[in-house]
């Protein structure tokens, strides 16, 4: 740790030693009694600091020279490193990055999960750390003419021509888009613009090239845009375009608005992680997309119960059950707390019920339905999968799934810190943590997937 007797975080710049990488991505230092995090940081590295803002006792600092750079930093090789929001891991060799993930995944689990024997675990490697991501939106300021991602903490297109960690099909995409931002085809109150790769095509939303709204505007000011063959621009339909992506021999139909994950390389063995050899007679999955794990899990449990509050996805998720000729998955579309607290209703419990009218009296604004609940678990579960978005899964969510009481709990999470703090509160709700997996979905930033596998 740094030792410093002098006042130096009150002085502009200040030398700091990097401990170790936070969850978040930011470096770990003190001076002078406070904590200092610093972005775009090195384990190891000395450096000289700037302070950027100060919150309580953290001083949030910028790099302003590399005094002696850390054996694990290596040179970022994107041009637009540092002011470019989207990739904060960069300046880390890769063994960096994934040592780096692993600690930030323990140090959630023992700081906020408050497990104190956080079991050993691997993380799986992405087969590709450049150009993997198939999955991307891109900001558009059509008055500033930029097209890109956020600068970091702040809400400024950061115009990017050449994206390293898009997959080539992506690019291709976003190169189109450029030409049309710059030959002025691109809609004026766009916003952002939404894309998706699939094996047959990308999907995207919006889509200059399927809008027929875009074109008049276009006609207006006297441009016309090309239409490329094989270019999801180039399309003429009004629909957003649907794509399909195989994976482990199963098919799934999706498009540029409903979720799907972002790197496809690493799917078959998050698949195998989140499901694993359980089977049985019924499984719920929480937050069920576009069927990604309920196709799977659909050939393995004689029943499942899938939930998904957002209606393309549904209607993907069914469709991809149906064209995999299963009939034994039901998906609701359903707020998942909604779903859990409808479906305890049903079960008549005295307790659960009990519970329920609880939760309900103390969260106004909460419309539960009374009508019957969508495909209704009566019995404990055999298995619970969840794979909530960032934000991790709400407080009722839990009580729900505790009340549910499914023998094995998978949960699949893409944020650390609220898995962690779900997990505190599955454990203390009766389960044992069994194991942990992870994966490098989102190789140069410091985002991880992982799977935790919990049994009653
Ligand atoms: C991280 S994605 C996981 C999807 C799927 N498991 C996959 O891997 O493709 C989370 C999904 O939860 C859905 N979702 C978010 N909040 C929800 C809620 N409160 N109730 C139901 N679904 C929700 C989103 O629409 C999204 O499809």
């Amino acid at each position: 740790m740094e030792s410093v007797s002098t006042s130096v975080v009150t002085q502009e710049n200040f030398e700091v030693t990097i401990e170790r990488i936070l969850p978040g991505g930011l470096g770990l230092a003190h001076a002078d009694g406070r904590t200092v995090m610093v972005a775009l940081a090195a384990p190891g590295d000395r450096v000289r600091v700037s302070i950027d803002r100060v919150k309580g006792n953290v001083a949030f600092a910028l790099i302003q020279e590399i005094i002696t750079p850390s054996p694990q930093r290596v040179e970022p090789p994107c041009q637009y490193f540092g002011r470019c929001g989207g990739c904060d891991f960069q300046q880390l060799t890769y063994q960096a990055q994934l040592d780096a993930k692993v600690e930030i995944i323990k140090d959630c689990l023992r700081r906020i999960g408050r497990i104190e024997n956080v079991p050993d675990f691997q993380i799986t490697p992405a087969p590709n750390p450049w150009h993997y991501r198939t999955r991307a939106q891109w900001q558009y300021d059509s008055i500033r003419r930029r097209l890109g991602y956020f600068e970091g903490g702040s809400r400024r297109v950061c115009d990017v021509a050449e994206c390293a960690v898009l997959a080539p099909e992506l690019q291709q995409t976003l190169s189109d888009l450029r030409e049309r931002m710059q030959d002025g085809s691109l809609p004026e109150d766009a916003r952002d613009f939404r894309a998706v790769a699939g094996d047959d095509g990308v999907s995207l939303v919006p889509d200059p090239g399927r809008n027929p709204t875009v074109r008049e505007g276009a006609e207006r000011r006297g441009t016309s845009p090309t239409v490329r063959e094989g270019s999801g621009l180039g399309m003429q339909s009004e629909q957003v375009r649907d794509i399909t992506r195989t994976i482990n021999g199963e098919r799934y139909s999706f498009n540029a608005e409903s979720f799907f994950q972002a790197n496809d390389d690493l799917l078959l063995q998050l698949i195998d992680a989140a499901i694993g050899e359980s089977h049985g007679e019924t499984a719920v999955e929480l937050y069920c997309g576009v069927g990604l794990f309920t196709v799977p899990l659909a050939r393995r449990f004689t029943r499942v119960v899938a939930i998904e509050g957002d209606a393309t996805a549904t209607r993907f998720a069914r469709e991809n059950l149906a064209n995999a000729g299963l009939t034994n998955a039901q998906v609701a579309n359903q707020d998942v707390t909604g779903w859990l607290e409808e479906n305890l209703e049903c079960a008549g419990n005295d307790g659960a019920l009990d519970h329920a009218n609880r939760t309900r009296k103390g969260s106004a604004g909460r419309t539960i339905i009374r009508s019957g609940v969508i495909a209704a678990v009566q019995s404990p579960p055999d298995f619970l999968l969840l794979d909530p978005p960032r934000t991790g899964a709400e407080s009722r969510v839990i009580v729900g799934v505790l009340n549910l009481k499914p023998k094995r709990i998978n949960y699949v999470s893409c944020d650390p810190a609220t898995l962690a703090r779900d997990l505190r509160k599955l454990i203390a709700g009766g389960y044992t943590l069994e194991s942990i997996a992870a994966f490098d979905m989102f190789p140069q930033t410091h985002h991880v997937e992982a799977v935790v596998h919990l049994l009653l």
